[in-house]
């Protein structure tokens, strides 16, 4: 196999969304380029809940990984007998959602006696930003703000990440989802809340802002959730009229903490360029106030496409295609899979 040209198909299905793609390396190009991806959300299904059904996504993951693969192959012209490597989400996630797109990637690497490779999700997000049209180099730090993680890592080329703190209970896309749970604005929370926030006064509830001074790189969002809980608790049957300021209150809470530890991260490693990864990724008002505080500082801010900020397929093709060409990885023709779904990210590096 020539890791220097090669077609690779890539299957993400670790939580709420099936994703497939193709992404194509080829010699003398640093960055893999997309051919196709196609993406199905769950996140009406989900809704009724009020949250992920973890039996409910992996049945959907069933019905919807083969379709969208001919999806892709149809719109890149490409055809299966021409794909080189089948990459799948070995974790982290859900495990029986993970298990799907394992099956199925391993069956078609069997099938079509083709070798597989099973990536990190987080490796996937961390790595998006470099299908961007301003693609990132090495080295940077990464701020991974996705559903189940807030990490800040140092990452010194693919498989290299060092990290540098996170969060030590709820995530900052969980410290979203929940406090609109709270506010009664359904799932998923976080773009909803962040809708909501454009009409508010982000000054007028006083939220605690948790760890700002701790001295680390780490976060803690969960007192952040109670605090939202304490205020529209506070606030009975006003709450629908100050709903807008209580979302735009808890954002702003939420992005100063990002923000301001993202800028430490970079003061500690003396790097001068930031990757932002992951659904909390597409927040404007981060995005807005990251550049800000970056542009002030010289520093030079990456972002994955907004519609590669949430989960999707063509992430997972190209952290595989970017391992094998940069030879960390090695894809396999052994077709026993299995998947992790609690995996941490420098334990690949
Ligand atoms: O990366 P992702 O798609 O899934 C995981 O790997 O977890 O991230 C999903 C998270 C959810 O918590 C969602 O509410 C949040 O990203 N999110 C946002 C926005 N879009 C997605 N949070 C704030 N503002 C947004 N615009
Ligand atoms: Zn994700």
């Amino acid at each position: 196999m020539n890791p220097h040209s090669l077609l690779v198909l890539g299957i993400e299905s670790s939580c709420d969304e099936t994703g497939v793609a193709l992404v194509r390396t080829e010699s003398g190009e640093a960055v893999p380029r997309l051919l196709a991806h196609a993406l199905h959300s769950q996140i009406e299904m989900h809704q009724a809940y009020g949250g992920v059904v973890p039996e409910l996504a992996s049945r959907d993951h069933i019905r919807r990984v083969l379709p969208l693969t001919e999806s892709v192959l149809r719109e890149s012209g490409c055809t299966l007998p021409q794909v080189d490597v089948v990459a799948f989400t070995r974790g982290p996630g859900l495990a029986g959602a993970l298990l799907v797109g394992a099956g199925v990637a391993c069956a078609l690497g069997a099938a079509l006696e083709v070798p597989v490779l099973g990536v990190h999700h987080l490796e996937g997000h961390l790595l998006s930003p470099f299908l961007s049209a301003d693609p990132p180099e090495f080295p940077f730090v990464a701020l991974l703000v996705s559903g189940g993680h807030t990490q800040l890592m140092r990452v010194d080329g693919v498989g290299q990440y060092v990290l540098l703190g996170e969060t030590i209970d709820d995530a900052a896309g969980e410290a979203f989802d929940k406090s609109a749970k709270l506010m009664g604005l359904g799932y998923p929370g976080g773009p909803a809340l962040s809708r909501l926030a454009e009409q508010g006064d982000p000054k007028a509830f006083k939220l605690p802002r948790p760890l700002l001074h701790s001295g680390n790189l780490d976060f803690s969002f969960a007192g952040l959730k109670t605090a939202v809980m304490t205020q529209a608790k506070k606030l009975g049957d006003d709450l629908p009229a100050r709903k807008a300021d209580l979302a735009a209150s808890t954002e702003a809470a939420i992005v100063e903490v990002l923000v301001k530890k993202s800028l430490a991260a970079l003061v500690q490693t003396g790097l001068q360029r930031l990757v932002v990864a992951g659904g909390v990724g597409a927040n404007r008002h981060l995005r807005e106030q990251l550049n800000a505080a970056c542009a002030a500082r010289g520093v030079r801010v990456h972002y994955p496409e907004l519609h590669l900020c949430t989960d999707n397929g063509a992430m997972i093709a190209l952290a595989a295609a970017m391992r094998l060409q940069s030879g960390v990885a090695e894809a396999t023709r052994s077709y026993a899979f299995d998947v992790k779904p609690r995996w941490s990210l420098d334990a690949i590096a």
